[in-house]
């Protein structure tokens, strides 16, 4: 274990692979995040509209960018054939904050007088409470079962350019998402301080499942309308929405397949449509890996949220 400082903050810092890993307020940090956090901490004041989807890396956030974008600007459903959702709304300490943050005048979202804008965060409400409390603006939660998101963290990051020359094997995944150690971890106190959030105060806190999305998009989409206070009074503009924010829909446009590579990270545009099922991980993760991720699972969660 070592001491770092950064601004004012003394920091914990330990090795990951050939980068470190930063802890802040109980959650491991790569720098670049940790810089665009403390940025953000300092300067975003959310206006009483704004919408902010929090969520755990790979837990179907770009799936919530569009559908949320869909719903705030039904008229203009189009712009998601034109655009990576991604593009559409921001992520706060990577893309408004970040060090190789981009000029607002790319994100239309991001004029103060738009009704509602839309922001994105992996920030844990541990960290975000008093940015998120300074205001009346609403946060939306998508969480996704634990083995299923990590085992799409490991194929993401095995995507990445610098995963060419030495792929991350799963079991060192595994040991690291149970250890506590990767990320934005721990993940189960992300999940369940936005949980708790959300059976507090529903009118602020919008919570939603992967897996209740994936079997009822319809249903859940007009919730999502209802509690951004735009609810739908026609069932074909739904399932447009739902339609136009397929995994299948988005990855045929060029945006989607396009191997370019995002101004503000390393990260392509086509890296984020991969399979988009429920239980993927039963392809991957061992009999033994199960057991152990169940076992943190069922005593983190006690029932509530994923019992397994
Ligand atoms: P898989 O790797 O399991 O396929 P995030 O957007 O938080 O990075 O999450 C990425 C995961 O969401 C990937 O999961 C990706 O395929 C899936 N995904 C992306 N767009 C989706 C969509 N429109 N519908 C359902 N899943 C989607």
């Amino acid at each position: 274990m070592e001491i770092f400082q950064t601004g004012t903050s003394l920091l914990e810092r330990k090795q990951f692979g050939d980068d470190f890993l930063y802890n802040f307020h109980g959650f491991w940090f790569t720098l670049l995040f940790l810089q665009g956090t403390q940025e953000l901490l300092k300067q975003f004041k959310p206006l009483p509209n704004d919408v902010i989807l929090a969520s755990f890396p790979k837990t179907g956030t770009t799936w919530l960018k569009s559908l949320l974008y869909a719903i705030v600007n039904r008229s203009s459903i189009d712009e998601l054939t034109r655009n990576h959702p991604h593009l559409l709304v921001p992520q706060l300490e990577l893309q408004i904050y970040g060090p190789q943050a981009i000029s607002p005048p790319l994100f239309p979202s991001l004029d103060p007088s738009s009704a509602n804008r839309i922001f994105q965060t992996h920030l844990p409400y541990q960290i975000l409470e008093e940015t998120v409390n300074s205001s009346d603006c609403r946060v939306i939660y998508v969480v996704r079962n634990p083995k299923d998101t990590l085992v799409s963290v490991w194929h993401f990051v095995n995507s990445l350019e610098l995963a060419k020359t030495a792929q991350w094997p799963l079991e060192e995944v595994v040991d690291q998402f149970c250890e506590g150690f990767l990320p934005f971890v721990p993940y189960y106190d992300h999940v369940l301080e936005y949980h708790k959030k959300s059976m507090e105060r529903p009118k602020k806190f919008f919570f939603i499942t992967y897996e209740e999305l994936k079997s009822d998009p319809k249903t859940h989409v007009k919730k999502l309308a209802e509690f951004l206070g735009c609810p739908f009074d026609n069932e074909e503009l739904v399932e447009e929405v739902v339609r136009s924010c397929s995994i299948e829909t988005l990855r045929n446009h060029d945006v989607s397949k396009s191997s370019d590579v995002f101004s503000f990270y390393e990260f392509r545009y086509n890296s984020y449509f991969r399979k988009g099922q429920v239980g993927d991980h039963k392809s991957y993760l061992t009999n033994d890996m199960i057991d152990r991720i169940d076992t943190i699972t069922r005593e983190k969660f006690q029932g509530s949220i994923f019992k397994h």
